[in-house]
């Protein structure tokens, strides 16, 4: 039973994380320490699992809490969600604000001016002021219910702030990727071997189409809101200027910033300004909007069937120049994936001189048919890689031909293959080098052990890698631990003194946990937040390279491309000697995070698997409570486990407990195990 002292207090968290949240997320003026927001996360998580009924959708705890989907359900809107007509000049702009004088003669006219965010469009619905459902505009009439994903969005308030929350509140935005954020996400995909998402917008539009909310979770989102749907109750503002203030007060994330116009000046000046400010944003703006500020006024002059007659989008050119395109190189990555690259002559875009552009994969180079000696069109939109779109057809010299995409690697001469890169949007589009010994992905591999997040070893950089590999001093990883001061000063811009510090460097990477060894180790689709996965599953790494690829699926966010990516990197007879090596060199293979979670518990040594719904529980914070108490959890059911808890609707796991007459509890007894004694 909840008491009212435990309820009043789980509404002043839920209140409390909330400010901060926003504070955090939307202000970008945190009022607490990490630490501190820590402490109130972790009352309200404790006030929850003794309280299970407090633990509702709206609770701060649930954020992740959604389940995987097999589909998304229809969601109706219940104001249709348009979109704007563009225009592409000032002249189309002066035609667009005549048009509106002629329509309300003897009015005047006021407008504002937000920048046009480049991301998703979403409409959130609030009924009494709680989070109730989010969908993606479709086909303006009916979208996709994302609501799981959008409550992983950090700015996106669960809970409207303030007393006043009206009856039904539907808002209007665009869901966005900040461009660091894009940028970090990027390289690790590239890290892990997955091909890297090609603009901010993509990436949005691809994760809020996971069906599994915890993969958005881990998706840089964030959200911004200038409009409303359908709106019942006390929520009346007469001015866009006034609507946005009204939904900042609510929580809601407002454009960065808006200009108020009286006049067609003002207008070409605001969308100017605009233009010069929008790369500080630190995401990606498109062009303008201008609004007619007066909202009776809009209804006055409605909409066409497409989009209303009152606001218009101001598209800006994106930032181009034409180069010339002396050859295209072909760079192997470290997994072996062949990338063609443009060699430009040097140009300015966007503020900075660009003689290298990526032309992605084959298919891209044959869509565009991009022939060296073309000029070309470079693009920068924002602040993201140069990219070539186009040839400037006039210019091809008459004798040109067609690029032929090399059929073996330009590195070892090895026959390229294409296999298929799941999720990436060039799915099944990049040739890839199969020869371990290519000296492209020797180098690739040499650099990434030595990476920060990896074995940490300062100055096995690009540079040094090359040095050493063209020397013939290193071949792979085991090599670094077999250097002596006399190789390395005897190698071109060493001194005794660097060498030294490099060996230093190489001596104390031994001792690193296991997480970073195994993401040295590159094994295809295995970066950062895997190689902990399974340091914190695996005592050591040879109990990493016994499991099989079962053992592997048994773990938590471990799917089949993993499970079979490290079953085969074990099972390559090259690389189990390579661990050999390591092993006579000295490296640490014991897992400190390993040791961490298996300190002694109440429930050490036990197995468990969480199936069915937890009521009250999410199945994160069910398996944290297994975990902090030393116990373990797996994702399917054999001899070893020691407890089913079934949640309601369980289905084949509870069946197989039975089967294997594997120890059956419900949520109520599971509880009890996990209470503290
Ligand atoms: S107002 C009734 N304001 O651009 C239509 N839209 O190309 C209301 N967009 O569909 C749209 N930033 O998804 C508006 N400040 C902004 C915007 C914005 C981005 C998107 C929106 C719209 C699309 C039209």
């Amino acid at each position: 039973m909840t008491s009212s002292q435990d309820f009043l207090r789980h509404r002043e968290l839920c209140a409390a994380i909330a400010r901060h949240d926003h504070a955090y997320y939307a202000l970008a003026r945190p009022a607490i320490s990490d630490r501190e927001y820590d402490r109130l996360m972790g009352e309200l998580l404790g006030l929850e699992q003794r309280c299970p009924d407090l633990a509702t959708p709206d609770s701060p705890s649930q954020r992740v809490a959604g389940r995987p989907l097999s589909e998304f359900r229809p969601a109706q809107h219940a104001v249709p969600m348009m979109s704007l007509d563009n225009t592409y000049s000032q002249s189309e702009a002066r035609e667009f604000v005549n048009r509106l004088i002629k329509l309300l003669p003897g009015e005047t006219l006021e407008w504002v001016v937000e920048p046009k965010v480049d991301g998703v469009a979403v409409s959130l619905r609030y009924e009494n002021g709680v989070f109730e459902l989010g969908a993606t505009r479709g086909d303006g009439t009916t979208g996709d219910d994302i609501t799981a994903n959008l409550r992983t969005i950090r700015s996106l308030p669960l809970h409207l702030l303030g007393p006043d929350a009206p009856e039904v509140l539907e808002v209007r935005g665009e869901v966005y990727m900040p461009t660091a954020g894009f940028q970090k996400m990027n390289a690790s995909r590239v890290a892990q071997g997955e091909e890297p998402f090609a603009n901010p917008r993509n990436a949005t539009a691809g994760s809020l189409k996971q069906l599994d909310p915890r993969s958005v979770a881990a998706r840089p989102l964030a959200i911004v809101l200038y409009g409303v749907g359908e709106t019942r109750g006390s929520f009346a503002p007469t001015t866009q200027l006034e609507l946005i203030q009204r939904l900042a007060a609510f929580g809601l994330p407002a454009p960065p910033r808006t200009w108020f116009c009286r006049t067609m000046e003002e207008l070409l000046e605001a969308i100017d300004e605009l233009d010069k400010v929008r790369e500080s944003f630190g995401f990606e703006t498109d062009g303008a909007v201008i609004k007619l500020n007066d909202l009776s006024l809009r209804a006055r002059v409605g909409a066409t069937s497409k989009a209303p007659r009152w606001a218009i989008a101001y598209k800006y050119e994106p930032e181009q120049a034409r180069t010339l395109l002396k050859s295209i190189t072909i760079q192997v990555g470290r997994t072996g994936a062949l990338t063609p690259v443009a060699e430009l002559e040097p140009v300015l875009v966007a503020g900075s001189t660009v003689s290298r552009a990526t032309l992605h994969n084959e298919e891209e180079l044959a869509r565009k048919d991009i022939r060296v000696g073309d000029t070309v069109i470079v693009e920068k939109a924002g602040e993201v890689i140069p990219a070539v779109v186009g040839v400037v057809m006039e210019k091809r010299p008459a004798d040109s031909v067609s690029f032929v995409f090399p059929r073996s690697c330009p590195e070892c001469g090895t026959a390229v293959s294409k296999t298929a890169v799941e999720d990436g949007a060039d799915a099944g589009a990049v040739w890839r080098c199969a020869n371990q010994d290519c000296p492209a992905q020797a180098r690739g591999r040499l650099e990434h052990w030595c990476s920060r997040g990896a074995m940490d070893i300062e100055g096995g950089g690009e540079v040094l890698v090359a040095q050493v590999v063209k020397s013939g001093l290193v071949l792979d990883v085991s090599d670094w631990y077999r250097l002596t001061i006399e190789e390395l000063s005897g190698l071109e811009r060493m001194g005794r003194k660097s060498a030294q510090n490099l060996l230093d460097g190489i001596q104390a990477s031994k001792s690193r946990d296991l997480y970073r060894l195994i993401l040295g180790l590159g094994i295809l689709h295995v970066g950062d937040g895997v190689a902990k996965i399974l340091g914190r599953e695996f005592e050591d790494l040879d109990a990493l390279a016994a499991a099989g690829e079962e053992r592997l699926l048994s773990v938590e966010d471990i799917g089949e491309a993993i499970a079979r990516s490290v079953v085969d990197w074990f099972s390559d007879s090259r690389n189990r000697r390579l661990i050999e090596r390591l092993r006579a060199a000295g490296l640490n293979f014991k897992s400190a995070l390993f040791q961490a979670r298996a300190a002694p518990g109440p429930l050490k040594g036990k197995t468990f698997v969480l199936t069915g719904t937890l009521e009250g529980m999410t199945r994160d914070e069910a398996a944290a409570l297994v975990e902090s108490r030393g116990g373990k959890v797996s994702g399917s059911v054999s001899k070893k486990t020691d407890y089913v808890v079934a949640g309601a609707e369980a289905g084949g796991k509870l069946e197989k407990a039975r089967k294997l007459g594997v120890k059956v509890i419900d949520l109520a007894a599971f509880r009890d195990l996990v209470a503290e004694r």
